[in-house]
């Protein structure tokens, strides 16, 4: 079983690397998560709006592992963003997590309509002082918003704007503010939907340390200052191998290889969801 390092910042201690479940609908994680924990994944990334939250509760739950071995995290759906909703809401996860809190409760995107982020703001620090949430956060906030988001809740207090983030999207700039403020950058999508996995040059790289094009993009990432990488998987092969990527390191030739890919390749912009991207 591979052992995870933990990234920690502004009280997080998160696990570099998560397993997401977008796209994956309850049997699939019913199949494929008892098989990611054995391998050793802990953190897990959920949201309301992939309605798969019960079948991670009933997989974490029949682990037989101490729930407070893992990592979870959901989102809120911005139709929940009132602050009653919003509380209501996370009680709802809750109890389909099967658990009393989650490790990390994220805003899912910036849509805040005319009444501005501070009133769902509050109530996600609510969250936490009510204990539902040990840690929160925000996605798919751009860096104005990550600032005004800083700026309401305090220093210190957000842990992470989960964002997209792999080979071909640069986030440099994000990637400096959060630093500034100590946040973690979890990337999703870090597999390029499954772009990298054909990667000559990625496969090139790898070659060199007997790993895949694959392992290459998600070990580029996990090697950076505060950054968390949540693959996703249905299939229980790609599961080990991408869990398998602890021990290499990329030596600076490659880094410089793998900065030099062209970065400017966002997948996932939604329309009416999405804000005004920084790239
Ligand atoms: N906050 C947000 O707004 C947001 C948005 C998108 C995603 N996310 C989170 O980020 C997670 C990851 O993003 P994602 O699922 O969209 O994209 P991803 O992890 O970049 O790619 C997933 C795709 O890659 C394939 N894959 C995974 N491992 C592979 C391997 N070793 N070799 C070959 N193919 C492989 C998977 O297919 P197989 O099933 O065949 O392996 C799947 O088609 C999500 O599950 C979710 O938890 C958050």
């Amino acid at each position: 079983m591979t052992d995870i390092p933990v990234i920690s910042a502004n009280g997080l201690n998160m696990p570099a690397l998560g397993f997401g479940t977008f796209e994956l609908d309850e049997d699939t994680v019913e199949d494929i998560l008892p098989r990611a924990i054995e391998l050793g994944y802990r953190h897990i990334d959920t949201a309301q709006i992939y309605r798969n939250e019960a079948a991670v509760g009933r997989a974490v739950a029949n682990s037989g592992i101490d729930r407070s071995s893992f990592f979870l995290t959901t989102k809120v759906w911005v139709d929940r963003f009132s602050p009653d909703d919003l509380i209501a809401s996370v009680h709802g996860s809750l109890k389909r997590l099967n658990t009393d809190y989650v490790d990390l409760l994220l805003l899912h995107w910036p849509l805040f309509g005319g009444r501005g982020m501070n009133p769902t703001l509050d109530a996600l620090m609510r969250t936490r002082r009510e204990g539902l949430a040990r840690n929160i956060g925000i996605s798919n906030f751009n860096i104005d918003q990550t600032e005004q988001a800083v700026a309401f809740c305090g220093e210190g207090q957000l842990a992470t704007n989960q964002v997209e983030y792999h080979v071909y999207l640069g986030q440099d700039r994000l990637r400096r503010v959060l630093a500034r403020y100590n946040l973690v950058l979890t990337a999703y999508m870090p597999l390029a939907k499954a772009r990298t996995v054909n990667d000559p040059v990625l496969w090139q790289i790898g070659e060199q340390y007997g790993k895949t094009a694959a392992q290459v993009a998600l070990r580029w990432l996990v090697e950076q200052d505060r950054v968390a990488a949540i693959p996703a998987t249905s299939n229980p092969h790609h599961a080990a191998s991408n869990i398998d990527i602890f021990d290499f390191s990329l030596s600076a030739a490659d880094q410089e290889r793998i900065a030099g890919l062209e970065k400017k390749r966002r997948i996932c912009k939604p329309e009416g969801l999405s804000p005004a991207w920084d790239d």
